[in-house]
């Protein structure tokens, strides 16, 4: 049983400037909510409990969102704006155990995720980047944490990682895997590329940002060098890998959205307005109006 998951939010979000000098890209609203919410909810849906997230300075409104605010409640109690009140309940009983652990300077992901490591302590826990979204029938760390636990049947130490294929053109843009065919959907990863050149590409397989670990990452986070001033989690899964330690490509079922660059949000933005019976109809009509 797998409770905890880590989401590291504490990145600049430069590629969503000017916006995200004021505004952290997982509070971007995709209609109505925040992008953070939908990865909550698919982390709560999947049987999780414990939600740490790795925050940075003017990141804090990403926890507050999650928070009791009795004023806002009292508020609305006493205007008896009944269904707004529920509205905000329904959030602040998201999550049951919310904790957060400062990266004070950026130095990469896989620095932020061993921030996490205390608060995390000695059991798997899972890492979820919070502009990454997956829209699925079951969700995506549950139909992970289901083959983490038909693995752990046959091994031990093991990790799972969530693959997408993508088109060959863009290759380059993702950090790729290398890897034997168990399943139809399960890869056992020899070799982790990043952004390699299209000619030099093992596979179209890109890792998005869904992982489920065991502690041990911790050790090899701890050794692995910095580069270009940051510590990245591919470097500590290659080593993890090199040592013996079985990691575990599952090629997802569901439809995955990049909010972290302009193009991706925006396409994650018709997406679920395509999804509500009301917008559907409005941007029916809006893009008729164009033709
Ligand atoms: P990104 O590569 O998307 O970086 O990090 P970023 O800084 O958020 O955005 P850009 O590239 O400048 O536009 C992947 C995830 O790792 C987190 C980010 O918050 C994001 O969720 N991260 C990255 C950290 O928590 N700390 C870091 O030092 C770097």
């Amino acid at each position: 049983m797998i409770r905890k998951a880590v989401l590291p939010v504490a990145g600049l979000g430069t590629r969503m400037l000017p916006v995200t000098k004021v505004i952290p890209k997982e509070l971007l609203p995709l209609l109505n909510r925040p992008v953070i919410e939908y990865v909550v909810d698919e982390i709560i849906d999947s049987g999780f409990d414990s939600l740490i997230f790795v925050i940075s300075y003017g990141k804090e409104a990403i926890l507050d969102y999650f928070d009791v605010d009795l004023g806002l409640k009292s508020f609305l109690r006493d205007r008896k704006k009944e269904v707004l009140l529920s509205l905000i309940e329904e959030v602040e009983d998201k999550i049951r155990y919310l904790s957060s652990i400062r990266q004070k300077i950026p130095q990469g992901l896989g620095h932020a995720v061993l921030m996490a490591e205390r608060l995390v302590g000695n059991e798997p826990f899972a890492v979820v980047l919070g502009d990454d979204l997956v829209d699925s029938d079951v969700p995506c760390l549950k139909q992970m944490t289901e083959t983490y636990t038909v693995l752990s049947a046959k091994t031990q130490g093991h990790s799972v990682i969530a693959l997408e294929e993508v088109a060959w053109e863009d290759v380059s843009k993702y950090g790729i895997i290398e890897g034997e065919k168990i399943e139809d959907d399960l890869i056992l990863i020899k070799r982790v590329v990043e952004k390699p050149p299209l000619e030099e590409a093992p596979s179209n397989l890109s890792i998005i940002g869904r992982y489920l670990f065991e502690p041990v990452i911790f050790d090899f986070l701890k050794k692995i060098p910095k580069i270009s001033g940051e510590y990245q989690l591919t470097d500590a899964i290659q080593a993890m890998i090199d040592d013996g330690y079985p990691v575990y490509g599952y090629i997802f079922q569901g439809k995955r959205l990049d909010t972290g660059n302009l193009k991706g949000f925006f396409e994650a933005t018709l997406h679920y307005a395509m999804k509500d019976s009301s917008l559907r109809e409005v941007l029916r009509n809006f893009c008729s109006k164009l033709l």
